[in-house]
């Protein structure tokens, strides 16, 4: 782990007491924490922005009995293989499948990805979370 450095920030009352609140909404302990968190996340959505080296998981709800959207779900995996790390399929009933895609590779490849994915006739539901590999963020 790096060292830590202190550094002060100064903000307006009411900008102070907003923030305090979210804190205590999403249950961070510290504001130091909280202000981690919001520095990462502005990192990882730049590494996406600039096309870097990145990871995420696609997750996608259809209906297998749905005509060929098994069959092209599958397709549209073996075409992105080089960035799809491993892939779970949760059958949610007797209709509805839910997949989950863990993918890491360059931040274009993974969109094109989920964007074919999303598209295929019959998938209800898809979204992509947009992570990191983590290395850029320590
Ligand atoms: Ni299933």
């Amino acid at each position: 782990m790096s060292d830590l450095v202190r550094f002060g920030v100064s903000l307006e009352q009411p900008l102070l007491e907003r923030f305090d609140d979210l804190i205590r909404e999403r249950q961070y302990t510290n504001r130091s924490e909280a202000l981690r968190d919001l520095i990462r996340r502005e990192l990882v959505q730049r590494e996406w922005r600039e096309g870097r080296d990145v990871a995420g998981a696609i997750t996608l709800i259809y209906d297998h009995h749905k005509k060929d959207v098994l069959a092209k779900v599958v397709d549209t995996q073996h075409d992105f293989q080089q960035v799809i790390i491993s892939t779970q399929h949760i059958h949610l009933d007797h209709h509805n499948c839910l997949e989950i895609i863990a993918a890491r590779g360059k931040a274009e490849e993974v969109h094109k990805l989920a964007d074919a994915l999303k598209s295929i006739k019959g998938v209800r539901h898809g979204t992509l979370s947009m992570s990191s590999t983590g290395k850029e963020i320590e």
